[in-house]
């Protein structure tokens, strides 16, 4: 991949200007400097390599060379009139359009590990990281960051994997082109954006949503917070989770994990 080829791909899209680096820290470090320095609505920014990409919980991600996606969209707060309180929501579109594309371009059976991993076999292929700029009070942008595994080489070591890893290439065993994936996820965050405040999107996250009515743990600092069975989506994109007492707990955005819990014996 480099930036003419990139162009060519994404040529005819609604996008703003166009950023590649062959070799970077993080698309999203650099998407909020430039922000900073004012980038406009739909710039785009997207890594070769990074070589400190930022996961979500703090955590690292790995984007091994020429082997994965790895960009950063600019969604401009007064474009779009965002708040703060947006930012899991549209995390979710991300991980959305990563689905659509996947499954619209190659037939993948994709599922949203709530509230935006992508998992295909029940292992993550994708991760989604949003951050928000700010000055003073007011939010001035949202980067949306956005990784998908592609080929079997970008999976991160194994004492790095918090959830089970595989790519898009080894789900699909064959060569996938990286270039018309992106412009597929692209097309499909494009396609979302003007309606990601609306029911129609909640519903068709929901629709994705994995382990819906199997039970699960969820986790906050490495400790177990509560077990329940996915039971879906509250109208803001909250997870609902029936509990083993019947009580159904809403459960809101954070540095919260959700793993498959004991299966009930037959
Ligand atoms: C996760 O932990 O699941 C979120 C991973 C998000 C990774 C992407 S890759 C492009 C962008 N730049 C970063 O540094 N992180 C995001």
């Amino acid at each position: 991949m480099n930036e003419s080829q990139l162009e060519i791909a994404l040529s005819g899209l609604p996008l703003g200007p166009l950023r590649f680096f062959a070799t970077i820290g993080s698309t999203n470090e650099q998407a909020l400097r430039w922000v900073e320095a004012g980038a406009p609505h739909l710039a785009l920014l997207v890594a070769g390599e990074q070589t400190a990409g930022r996961g979500r919980a703090g955590r690292r991600w790995y984007t091994p060379p020429d082997s994965a996606l790895a960009f950063s969209l600019v969604l401009r707060g007064q474009v779009l009139r965002i708040a703060s309180g947006d930012l899991g929501r549209l995390a979710a579109l991300g991980a959305l359009a990563v689905c659509e594309a996947l499954r619209q371009e190659y037939g993948l059976p994709v599922e949203i590990k709530w509230p935006n991993d992508v998992l295909a076999t029940r292992r993550k292929l994708a991760g989604v990281l949003a951050e928000a700029s700010w000055r003073g009070e007011q939010l001035t942008a949202i980067v949306l960051g956005i990784g998908v595994n592609v080929t079997a080489g970008s999976l991160p070591p194994e004492e790095h994997r918090a959830f089970p890893a595989t790519s898009v290439e080894l789900v699909l065993e064959r060569r996938v082109d990286r270039l018309k994936l992106l412009r597929a996820i692209l097309e499909a965050i494009l396609g979302w954006l003007p309606r990601v405040n609306t029911n129609d999107f909640i519903q068709a996250w929901q629709e994705q949503l994995a382990f819906l009515g199997e039970p699960v743990r969820l986790i906050h600092a490495g400790n177990s917070l509560l077990e329940g069975q996915v039971a879906g989506l509250t109208s803001e994109g909250f997870l609902r989770l029936q509990t083993s007492s019947g009580e159904m707990v809403t459960v809101p955005f954070g540095e919260i994990q959700l793993r498959p819990g004991e299966q009930s014996p037959a």
